[in-house]
């Protein structure tokens, strides 16, 4: 399969250290903001990136939640293998791609369970058939066939006419505490703009990074 010919041109927009500005959390909403104005397809979606216990490196996409001035919130099973990930290693990496816009986040930060009130509002606030899924699956496991969590779906679900559905302990939601984000924008001629606010003693200091 040759799929090197396959190249664009990013002309879109520039980013320059005026426009970046001194917080980096005002321009992450900004940038989020301008991804959810633009409608492009699941503008929350975000990679999510873990260290196993044996330091291999996995990814997978989640939803954010909420975004509250340093910290980025998602929800998901704390037994998953993400989960475990964390619980060894809470160092975790997060990468939006709005390619409709020619825009990348880079976040490094450091994740933590929120607390199961916290969690609980969140849960009840689902439909009905997200709560169910998040009871019955039992997220990273092998299972035996479909049939499985079909046959679990429906038994759930047929019992929540009677029963009120409560969260299970396993599953919950993270807020990520963000120490270093980098904003690309594409550019012609691959010179593109990378600007990155990293931490030091307690001051974000920003920098220009060369493509
Ligand atoms: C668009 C999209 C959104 C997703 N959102 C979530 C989410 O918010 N929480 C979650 O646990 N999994 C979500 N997933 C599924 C994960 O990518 C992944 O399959 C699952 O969490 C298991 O990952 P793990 O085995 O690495 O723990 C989403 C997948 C996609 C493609």
């Amino acid at each position: 399969m040759n799929v090197s010919n396959i190249r664009l041109t990013y002309k879109k927009g520039a980013l320059n250290e005026e426009d970046a500005g001194s917080d980096p959390f005002a321009l992450l909403e900004k940038w989020l903001q301008n991804a959810i104005e633009s409608e492009v397809n699941e503008p929350t979606a975000m990679v999510l990136s873990t260290i196993n216990a044996e330091g291999v490196p996995d990814s997978r996409v989640v939803l954010l939640k909420g975004l509250e001035s340093n910290k980025l919130l998602f929800f998901t099973n704390y037994l998953s293998d993400k989960g475990l990930h964390i619980l060894h290693n809470p160092g975790v990496s997060v990468l939006f791609f709005w390619p409709e816009l020619e825009r990348q986040i880079r976040i490094q930060g450091i994740a933590s369970k929120i607390s199961q009130e916290e969690s609980e509002q969140y849960f009840n606030s689902r439909p009905l058939e997200s709560r169910v899924g998040a009871i019955i699956s039992p997220q990273s496991q092998v299972i035996e066939n479909r049939e499985f969590l079909e046959k679990s779906f429906s038994s759930l679900l047929d019992k929540s006419i009677s029963q009120n559905l409560e969260k299970p302990a396993h599953w919950g939601g993270y807020s990520i505490v963000m120490n270093k984000i980098e904003f690309w924008q594409g550019r012609p001629g691959r010179l593109h703009d990378r600007i990155r606010f990293r931490q030091e003693n307690n001051n974000w200091i920003r920098e220009r990074l060369a493509p």
